[in-house]
């Protein structure tokens, strides 16, 4: 699985108008996007879209917790 921080950046701050910023994100929020993204529900990114589809719910939900708590 490639690193999340390859293209949203180690602090989570992202690369503004191509990756967007998670660092802060709600942990409600992230995870119902990566749910989405793996569901297909949310297909505006192929990338994301494959990411996703290799994480399973706990993952999910581990990096989501993570993220909220970057800063
Ligand atoms: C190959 C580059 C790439 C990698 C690697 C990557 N992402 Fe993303 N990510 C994107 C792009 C592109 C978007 C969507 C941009 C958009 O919606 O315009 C995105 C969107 C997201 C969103 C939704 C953000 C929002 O504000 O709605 C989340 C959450 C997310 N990524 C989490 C992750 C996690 C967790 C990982 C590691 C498991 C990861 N990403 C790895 C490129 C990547």
């Amino acid at each position: 699985m490639p690193a999340c921080a390859g293209c949203h950046n180690p602090t989570g701050a992202g690369i503004p108008s191509q990756f967007p910023r998670l660092a802060g994100q709600h942990a409600d929020y992230t995870e119902a996007q990566l749910v989405a993204f793996r569901a297909g529900t949310r297909g505006n990114a192929p990338m994301m879209l494959t990411i996703a589809a290799r994480m399973s719910d706990k993952e999910i939900k581990a990096v989501a917790d993570y993220m909220a708590g970057l800063r």
